[in-house]
């Protein structure tokens, strides 16, 4: 599709290090993107450093950690303390300093919102800038724990249904 023409580009999500190893060594396109997981408590640095070596771009799903909240999580990035803290210093929103985040270390982010006034506050982030003081406090609040489901888990098994129109 690509080489046709019918296609600009090609994605990629959930891919994992082995995922990408083997679509790296027997196709001949780098994917543009790869959407992961990406929030403060799950930050997957070292596939983000295997993106970078190979230019592909990483787009982060649940990029305010909705996925914390939403599946009824004990501690939330929502009402996480540091984060709290950096955004009252910018007069932010927690949620505005981890987008903030994301852009400001090249990350492409898609949050995802069902109210118009969170929509606008999601977008409002390009009149401040975050420290590296702040960019290095918020890394530190990586716990290594997924929020969504293991990409190997995933299988015809447990994920498979049937598409009508297919
Ligand atoms: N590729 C994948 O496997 C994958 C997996 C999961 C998600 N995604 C995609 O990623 C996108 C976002 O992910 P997500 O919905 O999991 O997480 P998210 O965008 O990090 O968080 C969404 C949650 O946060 C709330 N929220 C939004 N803006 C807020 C704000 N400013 N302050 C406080 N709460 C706020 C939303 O509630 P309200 O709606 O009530 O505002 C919702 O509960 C979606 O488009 C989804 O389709 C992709």
């Amino acid at each position: 599709m690509l080489a046709d023409g019918n296609v600009r580009a090609i994605g990629v999500s959930n891919f994992m290090p082995n995922h990408l190893r083997r679509l790296l060594a027997e196709t001949s396109v780098i994917p543009a993107v790869n959407q992961i997981e990406v929030h403060p408590y799950f930050q997957q640095t070292a596939l983000q450093r295997i993106h970078a070596e190979h230019g592909i771009l990483t787009q982060a799903w649940s990029p305010i950690g909705g996925i914390t909240s939403y599946l009824g999580g004990s501690k939330t990035t929502f009402d996480d303390p540091t984060l709290q803290n950096i955004a009252r210093q910018h007069g932010k929103s927690p949620a505005q300093v981890m987008l903030r985040g994301h852009l400001q270390q090249g990350r492409s982010a898609i949050p995802k919102s069902t109210k118009p006034a969170r929509i606008a506050e999601n977008f409002d982030v390009f009149d401040f800038e975050l420290s590296k003081d702040q960019l290095t406090a918020i890394d530190a609040l990586d716990t290594s724990v997924r929020g969504g489901p293991d990409p190997d888990s995933i299988t015809l098994e447990t994920f498979g249904r049937e598409i009508p129109e297919a």
